[in-house]
Formats: C-alpha cells, sequence, structure tokens
C-alpha cells in the first residue's frame, strides 16, 4: 500500500488525475472503476480540462461505477447517473455504451445484481478502481457490517450515510435508504485501487484503515490486503496518521 501526502485538495485532486490520466496514456482501452461524491469531483474537472487541451483521449475507455441509489432514476439530477454525465461523461469523448452504472430504477435486485457483476467480468475486469471513503470507513457503499460481502448487492445505507450525504438533497426524507453497489469482492478484484480522501470528517477512518485491524466494520480496512493499492489523502484526512514513509 503506498501512500501519498496532499497538501489540500486541490493538491489531492491533481495526483490523482495524474494517474488516471496516465492509466489512459498508457492503456487507451482500460476499464476504469469510478466513484462519485464530492472527493473526486476537481479530479474529474482536472481530466475535462486535458481532454479539452487535446492530452487525453476517452475513445476506447470504459467505465463502471460503484454504486448508484436504488429508487431513483437516471434522470433524477441525485442519481449518480446525473453526476457522471455532468461531472465527466457529456464532457468528453467517451462512448455511451462504454459507461456503466447500476440501473437505480430496475427493482429485481438479483438481475441488477447479477448483470453489472458478469458485465465486469466479461470486460476482463477492472484495471483501476478510483474510490472515496465514507466518514465510516464505508467503500462504494459497503457499509459497516459484521461480514464482509463479495459481488454486487443491494444494502440498506448506514444511518450516518444517510446524514453525510443528505446536503445533496433538498430535504432529509428524499435521501435514497437504499442503494446498489460493487460488493467488496468487486472492489478487491481490480488490478490497481486509488483510494482518495479530503477534510477532517473522513481523519478516523483513514487512521483505521492504515492502522486498524482488518475489519468488516470498516470496510475499507481489507485493501490492506490488495497487492496494489494508493491512497491520495490530504492533511486533514491525515491528521492521525503519524508522517510515514512512501
Ligand atoms: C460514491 C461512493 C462512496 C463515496 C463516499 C465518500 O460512489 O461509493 O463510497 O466515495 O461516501 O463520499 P464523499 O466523497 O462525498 O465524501
Amino acid at each position: 500500500m503506498r501512500l501519498y501526502r496532499a497538501k489540500n485538495y486541490e493538491d489531492m485532486s491533481i495526483k490523482a488525475a495524474s494517474i488516471l490520466a496516465a492509466q489512459i496514456v498508457t492503456d487507451p482501452n482500460s476499464v476504469l472503476g469510478l466513484a462519485t461524491g464530492s472527493t473526486p469531483e476537481l479530479m474529474y474537472r482536472n481530466l475535462v480540462e486535458w481532454y479539452k487541451k487535446g492530452y487525453l483521449d476517452f475513445s476506447g475507455v470504459s467505465t463502471y461505477n460503484l454504486d448508484e441509489y436504488r429508487g431513483i432514476s437516471g434522470t433524477n439530477e441525485q442519481s449518480y447517473y446525473a453526476y457522471m454525465m455532468k461531472n465527466l461523461f457529456s464532457k468528453v469523448n467517451i462512448k455511451e455504451e462504454n459507461t456503466h452504472i447500476p440501473d437505480g430504477f430496475q427493482e429485481d435486485t438479483r438481475k441488477v445484481c447479477k448483470e453489472y457483476e458478469d458485465a465486469i467480468c466479461q470486460a476482463g475486469g477492472i484495471e483501476l478502481q478510483i474510490l472515496g471513503i465514507g466518514n465510516n470507513g464505508h467503500i462504494g457503499f459497503n457499509e459497516p457490517s459484521d461480514s464482509f460481502l463479495e459481488d454486487c448487492h443491494c444494502v440498506n445505507l448506514a444511518e450516518s450515510t444517510i446524514q453525510a450525504n443528505k446536503r445533496f438533497f433538498e430535504k432529509e426524507e428524499d435521501v435514497p435508504k437504499q442503494a446498489y453497489t460493487m460488493g467488496v469482492g468487486t472492489i478487491m478484484r481490480a488490478k490497481k485501487i486509488l483510494l482518495l480522501a479530503s477534510g477532517k470528517a473522513k481523519a478516523d477512518a483513514v487512521e483505521k484503515l492504515l492502522n486498524g485491524p482488518v475489519t468488516p466494520q470498516i470496510p475499507a480496512s481489507i485493501l490492506r490486503l490488495h497487492p496494489d493499492v494508493t491512497i491520495i489523502a490530504d492533511e486533514e484526512a491525515l491528521v492521525n496518521v503519524e508522517e510515514m514513509k512512501i
């Protein structure tokens, strides 16, 4: 596991975009796993800027998003589909048919999850998976629990996640209570993983990810068992972590 200390959110975002850009340049047909949320927003803006300058070509790239709220359609502006369109897909030359997000409006959980897992497998697996981290240590929407769930599944969102995500919605009641998410196994099968963390709210989770036991109570802690994980965290997210050699 490699840990890079970033000075702040901007520095973290440039470093993260550089790693993603290098992946696309070295393998123009890359299969990427993508995250939503506040953390990667500026990383996506950097990638869009570099695309506009002609440095990047997304025409061969395929993407699989980590998760989607259950019960909202892609036309809902809080859906992760809408987030991805707004922040990346509509601004670069990625082919629509190469972008994949679990269908939040489909009620048949088993069908959605099996098809999503199969599609990732048929694409040859994810080469580089981008992750954020929840305040409670979740990755994707794998919430703290008694066991690690392997494959794509439907999850009841933890109260702390609903509280953390209500800032994106008009009213707390509007926050969906369920989501489809890649499982911990889906994430761990990615060849390379890049986890980003910014801000004080993530400090506890990041410290436990780095120093605590590997436990499904802190789902991100399983990343310590993956052979190729890079973490880029800013100073605020690392306040509880002593200076480490990188
Ligand atoms: C988003 C996702 C979540 C977020 C996490 C952090 O697709 O899977 O795990 O990465 O909740 O969210 P932010 O970045 O909004 O703090």
